[in-house]
């Protein structure tokens, strides 16, 4: 009957919002809890009930999702994990959403319905992008803004795992450090979902880079990802070392998504002129930096919101985007894929991530 609908020439938005009112009127009449979920339009989702470890999550079954003005549902194939997702759920982030909710931000899949006014997607349309959380579900509601055309070709996975990560780096390298070909990159934590962009996108940009990881098997995977050098700041002196590798001068520009001690020690090994550039601070520590350094060596220290440019700024981010795909069309980038995993399994996935686990990114097949 829907295909009939559609040849006549019915808009697939409005068939599937008519429809979605007719089932839940009939399922509401009926009053039937052995309806099909189909009908009275349920979806998965991993909820988060109250604020906590990974595993006070829930599976559960919730009502659909509709579009506002400017919204879009997307039904989800993928969402990357990202470290924010873990301090999301413990109450630990910069903003909380009401509870429950569901976690996750780095989504692809396919718009189910669009909301009034949204003109650049339609029903079908194969997409990534970015929700301020909701991702570990079945469905998605998405500011249509922060929603754009997934490339043919690229696969739901990379898709997931591309944006924040990719984006986050490249807007720190370019825009808020004004990296230069020849300076010296160190990155921190440089397996890491931010980390391993930074890597491949520092030497991409014509970078030396020193990647500082703490095990063996991590500053492997850097290597592959193109740094030039490593420290294992586990085992290692990591401001001796800094120095060490740079003939006493130390790093033009380093990228720090970990905080901690390491911070510190990152900032006195620092060049003349340097950018340290504060990303987050998985360590769980933030730092807190004696302001004669930065004088003493002429250093520069920079914040890092990548969300916020891509709000304040959707010209230049779509511009930035733009390039990134491009080099991933090219290969000239790949996101590293440590793991995937179903739906059931974000609380595992999550675990995994504050246990220092996963390299690159984990991903969530729906
Ligand atoms: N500023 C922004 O715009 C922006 C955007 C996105 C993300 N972020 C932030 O960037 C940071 C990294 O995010 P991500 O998704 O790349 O995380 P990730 O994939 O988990 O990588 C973080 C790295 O931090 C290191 N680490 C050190 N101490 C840790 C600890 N106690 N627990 C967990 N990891 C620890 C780990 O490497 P080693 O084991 O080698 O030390 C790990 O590989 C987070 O703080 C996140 O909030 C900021």
């Amino acid at each position: 009957m829907i295909s009939s609908l559609l040849r006549l020439g019915f808009n697939p938005s409005q068939l599937a919002k008519f429809l979605k009112k007719e089932f839940s009127k009939q399922a509401r009449r009926s009053n039937n809890r052995t309806l099909n979920s189909e009908l009275i339009f349920l979806m998965k989702a991993i909820l988060c009930k109250s604020y906590g470890p990974p595993s006070n999550l829930v599976l559960e079954d919730i009502p659909s999702l509709s579009p506002k003005k400017g919204e879009v549902v997307v039904a989800v194939k993928s969402c990357a994990l990202n470290f924010p997702d873990t301090l999301i759920i413990q109450g630990l982030y910069q903003f909380k959403p009401p509870l429950p909710f569901s976690p996750g931000s780095d989504i692809a899949g396919v718009v189910k319905e669009v909301g009034e006014g949204v003109t650049h997607l339609k029903v079908g349309d194969e997409v990534l992008g970015l929700v301020p959380h909701g991702g570990f579900a079945e469905e998605v509601l998405a500011p249509a803004d922060w929603v754009f055309p997934k490339p043919e070709g690229m696969s739901f996975v990379n898709a997931a795992a591309f944006m924040m990560a990719y984006g986050t780096s490249y807007h720190a390298l370019k825009d808020r450090a004004n990296m230069q070909k020849g300076e010296t990159l160190l990155v921190l934590g440089a397996s890491g979902g931010i980390g391993l962009t930074a890597v491949e996108l520092g030497k991409l940009m014509g970078a030396n880079v020193i990647a500082a990881a703490s095990t063996e098997e991590k500053l492997q995977l850097c290597r592959e990802y193109g740094a030039d050098m490593t420290i294992n700041y586990r085992e290692e002196d990591l401001k001796q070392r800094i120095r060490d590798l740079t003939d006493g001068k130390g790093a033009d520009v380093i990228i720090d998504p970990v905080g901690g001690h390491y911070t510190e020690a990152a900032l006195r090994s620092t060049a003349r002129g340097g950018r340290l550039l504060v990303i987050g601070f998985t360590a769980g520590e933030i730092p807190k930096i004696p302001l004669n350094l930065p004088l003493l060596k002429s250093c520069s220290i920079v914040g890092v919101f990548w969300g916020d440019f891509v709000r304040k700024n959707p010209e230049a981010n779509r511009a930035n985007a733009k390039q990134l795909l491009q080099w991933y069309f090219t290969q000239k980038i790949r996101p590293h894929i440590h793991a995937t995993y179903p739906l059931e399994e974000v609380p595992k996935a999550l675990e995994e991530m504050m246990d220092r686990k996963v390299r690159g990114k984990v991903v969530i097949e729906v």
